[in-house]
């Protein structure tokens, strides 16, 4: 066990102890370093600002490091051990601004100049993220790459003007200048375990499950889980939520298994939405089409499935997917695993069948089967990356006609998302027409009570699940009717 967090920034190796090492990254860089290039404005992972590259010790791309954009104004430097960090100071080469610097100065892609770096970082990353996968990026993927980027000035003509000019330059990859290249001694401390002592505070980063539920046990329900602090950051910066233990699970290998096991897809705890999307892209389209929009890049490489699982929210994205496809999570404690599924393990707003001595483990995802028709859906105000107002998902098999097995969940429309037994005991054995979705719609108004709040009216919220319900009808309908006639 050691107590101080080694990382790596712009080639340079950093080893923080005590209260510095709560920081957020955006601070320590600007306050501590004089780091002054990486901006924050919002300060809670919605503008982009703030973005810098960063590579963590486990989460590979085909057994690489790879260079992801992060927010750093909610990152917490302590959870930083083993991570090499490039900010807009670092893409420079000596006095030589990088290709895509130099593009945006002459796209004017600069513009207010404040939240240029964030563009910049950003525009790498999705560089960074095509050149691993051996393939030349488009403007697409770039612009893609940009959703978590705000500019509330002059607008993006002139920002895609200088993705254009960066296209046409040869692409670099950033492992070539900055590896992760610790020496012994920085080696073997990486490998241990971390203890930090702050103010009346502590930070703790296990290697081993074993280890982390030795501390759940010990400090129970006083412990907070870090995973990508996406939501917990957020809480710091606005709130001044100060967690006496934070216990970050990112230094235990076994926590970032993904693949399949038997007939289901497992998705580790330190998983992230990332890697969540990529892996079940070909496998499960449907859910990584809207994991696509459930946040910007910078919080799909820190944000897990897990950790949207745990926060428990009712507007948790990938809830209603997760119950109706019968997803069950492994719960892990000292006497060993159990088994939960999905659409028990919520009891009410923000409780959950997860004692204090308990850690998720991961989620087991059943396989899309033949016939197995799946349809999610997310409402918010902005498309790429906003907190939802209703979150819809129904799954059910396709047979001769008919929907059977039907299971629907709705969240953003009461305490938990939940499944609604009385439409899904209607609907089993019928066709998908109007009639039957005017019947769904009027039981659908004695099962659900949502309520009005800054992201919508219970009327508003109403008719949405309603609307949702009959557009998904109408979708199906069009599916199982193509399948029937090919
Ligand atoms: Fe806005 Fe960090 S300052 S995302
Ligand atoms: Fe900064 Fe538009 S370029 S806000």
């Amino acid at each position: 066990m050691h107590d101080a967090i080694i990382c790596r920034i712009n080639g340079t190796t950093h080893r923080i102890r005590g209260e510095k090492a709560f920081l957020t990254l955006s601070k320590y860089l600007r306050e501590e370093k004089r780091l002054v290039g990486t901006k924050v404005v919002c300060e809670e992972g919605d503008c982009g600002a703030c973005t810098v590259l960063m590579a963590a010790p486990f989460d590979l791309y085909q057994g690489q490091l790879q260079y992801r954009a992060v927010n750093s104004c909610i990152v917490t430097m302590a959870q930083m051990h083993g991570h090499v960090i490039v900010t807009i100071e670092g893409l420079k080469n000596n006095d030589q601004l990088h290709p895509i610097q130099e593009a945006y100065e002459k796209g004017q892609g600069t513009q207010c100049g404040f939240c240029t770096p964030g563009f910049i970082c950003a525009t790498t990353a999705a560089f960074e993220r095509q050149n691993l996968k051996g393939e030349k990026a488009t403007l697409k993927q770039l612009k893609n790459g940009l959703t978590g980027n705000l500019c509330r000035c002059t607008g993006y003509a002139p920002i895609f003007d200088s993705l254009n000019l960066a296209l046409a330059e040869e692409y670099t990859p950033l492992i070539k200048r900055y590896k992760a290249d610790w020496d012994e001694d920085e080696q073997s401390l990486l490998q241990k375990g971390l203890t930090i002592a702050g103010e009346n505070r502590f930070f703790f980063r296990p290697t081993s499950w074993e280890d982390a539920i030795e501390y759940k046990k010990k400090y129970s329900s006083d412990v907070k889980i870090m995973s990508g602090a996406t939501d917990l950051g957020v809480l710091q910066n606005k709130r001044g939520d100060r967690p006496i233990h934070l216990m970050d699970l990112s230094g235990v290998k076994e926590a970032y298994e993904i693949g399949t096991r038997g007939e289901d897809f497992f998705i580790g705890a330190r998983v992230n939405l990332q890697a969540t999307e990529d892996f079940l892209e070909d496998k499960i389209s449907e859910f990584s089409r809207l994991l696509r929009i459930f946040a910007s890049p910078q919080i799909k490489h820190r944000g897990t499935l897990v950790g949207n699982i745990a926060n428990g929210s009712p507007i948790g994205d990938s809830l209603p997917f997760l119950i109706v496809s019968g997803a069950k999570l492994i719960i892990l404690s000292g006497s060993g695993e159990r088994i939960v599924p999905m659409d028990k393990f919520y009891h009410g707003y923000k409780k959950m069948d997860l004692g204090p001595e308990e850690l998720i483990k991961g989620v087991l995802i059943p396989q899309l089967k033949d016939n197995e028709l799946l349809k999610l859906y997310k409402v918010s105000v902005r498309k790429d990356m906003d907190i939802s107002a209703v979150t819809f998902g129904l799954k059910g098999h396709y047979h001769k006609g008919v929907m059977t097995n039907i299971r629907l969940a709705y969240g953003g429309v009461g305490p938990i998302v939940h499944r609604v037994s009385e439409v899904e005991k209607d609907l089993e054995g019928k066709k998908l027409d109007k009639e039957v979705a005017a019947n769904s719609t009027s039981l659908l108004e004695q099962a659900i009570f949502p309520i009005s709040d800054v992201r919508g009216s219970k009327e508003y919220r109403m008719a949405l699940a309603k609307n949702l319900l009959i557009k998904s009808y109408y979708e199906l309908g069009q599916e199982v009717s193509t399948e029937s006639q090919a």
